[in-house]
């Protein structure tokens, strides 16, 4: 295959805006320079050219002048409740090919509320919930305690704590009101889902109607095919457990060292199945594209029954630490590997490879 230009595009920890009044961990979900730098290497020893180049407003001059044949975004954007899909956006402007999802499907993602709105219509599990975009709203008659509230907007554990789970009305107003102040935006109340963290990651692409529900018929085969699934990855928890734990920022990023990932989660045949069709589910009526991480937690107070807590469309490809290389690592792909078959399945979908 001839060698392409691939433009890495990020937005880099260190680039990022600072003043102020932003939250402390504001830019939690960004990239390190040693992540963006092992993507471009990662992209070099898959045959091609490749630069970072900076997802900001700057990108369209650097664009033009590096001229790439196609970008590998994980941009995750600055402002905005578009963030993620603004630099897409740019990118379907100027005409340029790009991996991963496109501008509605990352809009959607970021916004936990609508994502689950839309889960909801296609009948997918995903715990019940309401969204408060004021303090005293009334809370549901379906909504019974424990709670658990985030905010709806954000990735990476930001504003996720154990004061997430609430035990009454006084402890929910007191974290809505908190997520409002810190993170300005509506606050997400879930029912709280006792059990296990799974998560599972895909990359590849389904052909099917997204907006079409997706069939319950047990009898027909489930449409999956087009989309490799890597093993699932469980979180151990236990060491946190005091009694209610969260996959929290401060886990995810301070003790990232500390956690304990089991990969293959020691989950049964039938639940692989039934986490894989989830999350090939989830893939399709957000319209995700070439890769995606599904999160889930099992109910143990139901059978652990699979709740969908939310898809990523850009999940972190940081080596060693995200979720998504653990599981390629797990399917025998090392990160460059990981990487190329991301860009691989976007350079065939646009047709600029054909299936080898
Ligand atoms: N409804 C819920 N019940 C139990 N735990 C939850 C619930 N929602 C989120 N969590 C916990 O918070 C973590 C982060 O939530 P998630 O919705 O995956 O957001 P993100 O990963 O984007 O920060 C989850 O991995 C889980 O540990
Ligand atoms: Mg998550």
């Amino acid at each position: 295959m001839k060698k392409l230009k691939v433009a890495l595009l990020a937005n880099a920890k260190e680039n990022a805006p600072q003043s102020d009044d932003l939250a402390v961990d504001q830019w939690a979900d960004l990239d390190s320079s040693k992540t963006i730098q092992s993507l471009v290497d990662a992209i070099k020893a898959g045959g091609h050219d490749s630069e970072f180049l900076e997802g900001d407003i700057s990108l369209i001059n650097s664009l033009q002048r590096y001229r790439p044949d196609i970008c590998f975004n994980i941009c995750e954007g600055h402002f905005g409740d578009g963030r993620e899909a603004q630099v897409p956006a740019i990118l379907e402007m100027m005409q340029i090919p790009y991996t991963g999802s496109k501008v509605l499907s990352l809009a959607l993602a970021l916004d936990k509320s609508m994502t689950k709105r839309i889960l909801h219509w296609h009948e997918l599990p995903t715990p019940n919930f309401q969204t408060f975009e004021r303090v005293n709203e009334p809370l549901q008659d379906d909504m019974t305690f424990p709670l658990f509230v985030k905010p709806s907007r954000e990735g990476t554990g930001m504003g996720v704590s154990s004061k997430s789970i609430v035990h009454n009305e006084i402890e929910m107003r007191t974290q809505i009101e908190h997520i409002f102040q810190r993170y300005k935006q509506p606050a997400l109340v879930e029912r709280y889902i006792e059990g296990r963290e799974v998560t599972v990651g895909m990359v590849g692409n389904l052909l099917g109607p997204v907006a079409r529900r997706v069939p319950h018929d047990p009898e027909l085969p489930r449409m999956q095919a087009g989309l490799r699934f890597f093993p699932p990855m469980e979180v151990d928890l236990s060491p946190f457990q005091d009694s209610d734990v969260v996959y929290s920022n401060r886990l995810k990023v301070d003790l990232a060292d500390k956690l304990t990932y089991l990969c293959p989660a020691p989950l049964d045949d039938d639940m692989i199945d039934e986490l894989n069709w989830l999350a090939a589910a989830a893939f399709r009526v957000t319209g995700a594209l070439d890769v995606s991480r599904v999160d889930f937690r099992l109910d143990a107070n139901d059978d652990f029954k699979p709740y969908i807590l939310e898809i990523n469309p850009l999940p972190g490809l940081s080596i060693g630490i995200s979720d998504i290389v653990i599981e390629a690592a797990a399917d025998g792909l090392d990160h460059t590997q990981l990487v190329n078959l991301i860009l691989d399945t976007a350079l065939i979908r646009y047709g600029m490879k054909s299936i080898s």
